[in-house]
């Protein structure tokens, strides 16, 4: 068994320094496999320029990755969290993946959301399933799950687990999530935040509801719409491993790509 689980937060925007010690003081005491905190964590949603979010941005060996190497210490768990992420020229919404003092790799948002576009570049990066404590993780951030053939890439690549770090601001992706993880056999937590922003020409009501699905759909854990909240799950991870549904059908054996649309550009 595995015990995995989701902090659901209410950053305050720009104070990192605050942001990081909401989440230590609820991770007191907490031993664990894998956490998931939300997107941008750290420093907030709303930006209202590419100079400020430039301004918010680091490296994955600057205070965001020590936060997590911290925190992962302390709870024995990997540790997925959203931060922005300064690589050469670009800056990208990305996701860490901390395990103990390593920073396994950062996943870098594919499908950026509303002005996501003026302020960040998409990801450059393939998406990738991480082995990590016995748990095969695949990342994705937010509105990546709008698009199917995301968590669809991420469980034929092998995922156990969708780590799911959001600032989700639309009512439909926690019902969502719940066919991504049936469609697929796989475990997935969202984290989300809660709370508002309003900043230059936007606001932002965030919709909180983290939660945790398992293989079948199942809600194993729902938090409220407006508290901060944290929880944790035992799972027997290695149940996303079969696609079998029963004696005839297999989810992943079972698809006629052949009759599927192809882009061949
Ligand atoms: C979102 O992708 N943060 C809505």
């Amino acid at each position: 068994m595995k015990k995995v689980g989701y902090v659901q937060t209410a950053p305050i925007f720009g104070d990192k320094e605050k942001n990081f010690n909401q989440i230590e003081n609820l991770l007191v005491n907490v031993k664990a496999d894998l956490l998931v905190l939300p997107e941008l964590f750290a420093t907030g949603y709303t930006f209202i320029s590419k100079e400020e979010a430039i301004s918010f941005a680091e490296t994955s060996n600057e205070k965001t990755s020590q936060f997590l190497k911290k925190i992962s210490k302390m709870t024995g768990a990997v540790i997925v969290g959203g931060y922005i992420e300064q690589a050469e020229n670009e800056i990208y919404n990305s996701a860490m993946i901390v395990s103990n003092d390593r920073v396994v790799d950062s996943y870098r948002k594919i499908h950026l959301y509303y002005k996501e576009k003026l302020w960040f570049s998409s990801g450059d990066k393939p998406f990738k399933v991480y082995e990590v404590n016995d748990i095969k993780i695949g990342v994705m951030i937010c509105f990546d799950w709008i698009f199917p053939e995301t968590v669809r890439t991420l469980a034929l690549l092998g995922a156990d687990i969708i780590a799911h770090p959001a600032n989700l601001v639309l009512p439909y992706c926690q019902n969502a999530m719940i066919t991504r993880s049936l469609e697929n056999r796989v475990f997935s937590i969202t984290s989300n935040r809660i709370g508002e922003e309003n900043r230059g020409e936007d606001h932002f009501q965030f919709t909180g509801q983290s939660q945790i699905i398992s293989i079948h759909g199942e809600n194993l854990s729902l938090a409220p719409k407006d508290e901060i909240f944290i929880e944790l799950v035992d799972i027997d991870i290695k149940k996303a491993r079969d696609k079998k549904l029963n004696e005839y059908n297999n989810l992943f054996k079972d698809r006629r790509q052949d009759f599927y649309y192809q882009n061949d550009n």
